[in-house]
């Protein structure tokens, strides 16, 4: 099996693995970023260039570095091969750039957005953004677009990752849409509008990065780190039946596929789990969910008690060493 190390760390996959795949069997920071990769869709990936890692050691067999960054949800391992990611001042630089670029006609709208706290964007501008854009000329603006009755599409926050198209056409009988024109002008199409009532529509809103696409019969009516994640199921004849229930007291404000570390979904679900079953008792209870430590869902059950939480003098929340847990609480219990 090639055996690949990857800042540092050394990793043995199965051949024709990706780096980021690789990356994501060791676990922890050094795994790349990936805005349009999404394991369960096939050929998704190599849109966005967030994933870039510098390759320094090709191979045993051939160990040139490979010239230019490449994009690691793309790129198979080979045996010997040593990758940096996080410890590359190249890579960190191109990454700034890249989000730079995907920000450049991006809506300042965190604080209204639906996605905010759960946004992969946000969480890369967090990380790699830089304090004031640079970009003076207008942004490209669109109208809010209704896709069926239960999903909204806010074009304006799109970043082209294509992996709704992909859903669209894994997921659902016949190809009705995609990607119009090219560059700047790019965007879904229209025909969006017409193809999505169907049963695994909503999947479309689970593997969206971004606040492009949203719940209609989510939007608005929470903050998501005010809601108490909780893991349910229920016998279903069109799905799997797993899912995670967003509640608020007694009530079900939102249900989604069960998502993992990296944000994708275990198991995709059908639109009547997801739209129709906004009751409790409609589900058999497993338990609550488990976010990633730094997650702003996680940080609102810091605040009810899960673990202690120490206040600066500015009495914003300080959890050990992550500056991002700071952030996160501090939108929890803004001063
Ligand atoms: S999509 Fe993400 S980055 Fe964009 S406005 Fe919404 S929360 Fe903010
Ligand atoms: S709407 Fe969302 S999932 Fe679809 S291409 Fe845009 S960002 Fe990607
Ligand atoms: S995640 Fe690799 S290019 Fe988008």
């Amino acid at each position: 099996m090639p055996k690949v190390t990857i800042d540092g760390t050394p990793v043995e996959v199965e051949p024709g693995t990706t780096i980021l795949n690789a990356a994501r069997q060791i676990g922890g920071d050094l795994v790349p970023p990936a805005m349009c990769y999404y394991s369960k869709l096939q050929g998704s990936g190599g849109k966005c260039r967030v994933c870039l890692v510098e390759v320094s050691k090709g191979s045993d067999a051939n160990p040139t570095p490979m010239p230019k960054l490449v994009a690691s949800c793309c790129t198979q391992v080979m045996d010997g091969m040593e990758v940096k990611n996080l410890t590359s001042p190249r890579v960190i630089d191109a990454r700034n750039g890249v989000v730079e670029f995907l920000l450049m006609n991006h809506p300042l709208d965190c604080p209204i957005c639906d996605q905010a706290g759960e946004c992969d964007l946000q969480n890369l501008g967090f990380k790699h953004g830089k304090e004031a854009t640079r970009y003076k000329e207008d942004r490209r603006e669109f109208e809010k677009i209704d896709i069926g009755d239960k999903i909204q599409l806010h074009m304006t926050r799109c970043i082209l990752c294509y992996r709704c198209t992909y859903v669209a056409d894994q997921l659902t009988p016949g190809r009705c849409h995609g990607i119009i024109n090219r560059g700047d002008h790019a965007e879904i199409s229209t025909y969006i509008q017409n193809s999505v009532d169907n049963e695994f529509s909503g999947n479309m809103i689970d593997v969206c990065p971004v606040g492009a696409l949203t719940d209609k019969t989510f939007r608005f009516s929470s903050r998501v780190w005010f809601t108490k994640p909780i893991d349910a199921h229920r016998d279903c004849d069109k799905c799997c039946g797993k899912v995670t229930l967003y509640t608020f007291g007694n009530d079900v404000l939102r249900v989604s596929a069960r998502k993992d570390e990296y944000n994708e979904v275990e198991e995709f679900i059908c639109n009547t789990c997801r739209f129709e079953k906004k009751d409790k008792a409609a589900w058999i209870i497993d338990g609550p969910r488990k976010f990633a430590k730094y997650s702003v869902i996680n940080q609102n059950n810091y605040t009810q008690k899960l673990q202690p939480v120490e206040f600066d003098t500015d009495d914003k929340f300080l959890l050990t060493g992550r500056e991002q847990d700071r952030i996160s609480l501090s939108m929890v219990n803004p001063k």
